[in-house]
């Protein structure tokens, strides 16, 4: 497995791969988990190379977030990305994805408004610009997101569709604890007490597709049933709950197309997010 720090060796080894067959990109922030290592095994699995990034964004994070505290465990993630037959890591350091001077981002004005947009202004603007680099520096033919970052992956699909980044964006389904709960690196943050009641995020999403199957297309009332459980059943602090259009977020009143029920909750230092989708949806386009 090879390991480059800046982003011109980088470049000599992904076009020596793409000479020869097909290659896939895992973009992270590191501090791999199963869910992470599900992304590579598939892109793996699909593609004749493997390309993992794993740079700490600080344009996603605002002054007041978690940029300085966030896990970082270098060897585990090398070892981990060995293990699952990654042929190159892409690990640069700020300086070199952000010289001084860089003046131009990605943004997008209308998806991005909601769920995570509203407590979190300028996060998808540092997302969409540090996946648009990495796109370019690495040029693989697929990227790999998971659907845990529903609103995230939606934006991206929307950033390749409209700016025609030539390539496939793949969304995987979110790998869960035996329990349900998301994971997350952002779980290490979550005392023990904390742990047990981060379930009602998933348990309040199931609870929401109970709802849905049973008939019920008011979006105000399967909001109210979700909201009322997590505040019944944790101490965790509501950020949103939010029943949108699964494609492009857009607010509805009635179910009537595959709609997406996203939930940030906050518990401690840790905000927590997950989804789910109620309908026949597909991440193909
Ligand atoms: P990070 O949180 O490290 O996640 C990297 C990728 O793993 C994202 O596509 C995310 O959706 C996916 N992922 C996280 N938890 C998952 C789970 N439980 N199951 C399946 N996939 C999961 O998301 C980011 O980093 C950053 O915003 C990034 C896209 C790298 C840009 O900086």
């Amino acid at each position: 497995m090879l390991l480059a720090r800046d982003i011109k060796q980088t470049k000599r080894y992904t076009i020596d791969f793409k000479r020869n067959g097909t290659l896939g990109l895992v973009p992270t922030m590191g501090y791999l988990h199963e869910g992470h290592v599900s992304l590579i095994k598939k892109s793996v699995e699909e593609c004749k190379h493997t390309a993992v990034s794993i740079f700490v964004n600080p344009t996603q994070f605002a002054p007041t977030e978690d940029l300085a505290a966030y896990p970082k465990d270098e060897e585990g993630d090398l070892r981990k990305c060995r293990d699952a037959g990654v042929d190159l890591v892409f690990m640069p350091t700020v300086e070199e994805m952000y010289p001084e001077g860089s003046t131009v981002y990605v943004s997008e004005d209308v998806i991005s408004r909601q769920l995570c947009g509203r407590d979190r202004p300028g996060h998808f603007r540092g997302v969409l610009t540090v996946v648009a680099k990495l796109l370019n520096i690495i040029q693989p033919d697929a990227a790999y997101f998971g659907a845990k970052d529903f609103q995230q992956a939606v934006l991206i699909k929307r950033m390749v569709r409209d700016l025609d980044f030539p390539l496939k964006i793949k969304v995987l389904p979110t790998y869960r604890e035996p329990d349900g709960l998301a994971m997350s690196s952002r779980n290490k943050y979550l005392t023990a007490e904390e742990r047990k009641q981060a379930v009602v995020l998933n348990q309040s999403l199931k609870l929401a597709e109970r709802v849905y199957k049973d008939g019920k297309r008011d979006v105000g009332k399967i909001q109210k049933a979700v909201n009322s459980h997590i505040s019944k059943a944790s101490l965790g602090e509501i950020v949103y709950v939010g029943i949108l259009d699964a494609y492009d977020l857009s607010p509805i009143e009635n179910i009537s197309r595959p709609a997406v029920v996203a939930l940030a909750v906050r518990f401690g230092k840790a905000r927590l997010i997950d989804n789910t989708v109620l309908g026949d949806f597909s991440w193909e386009d």
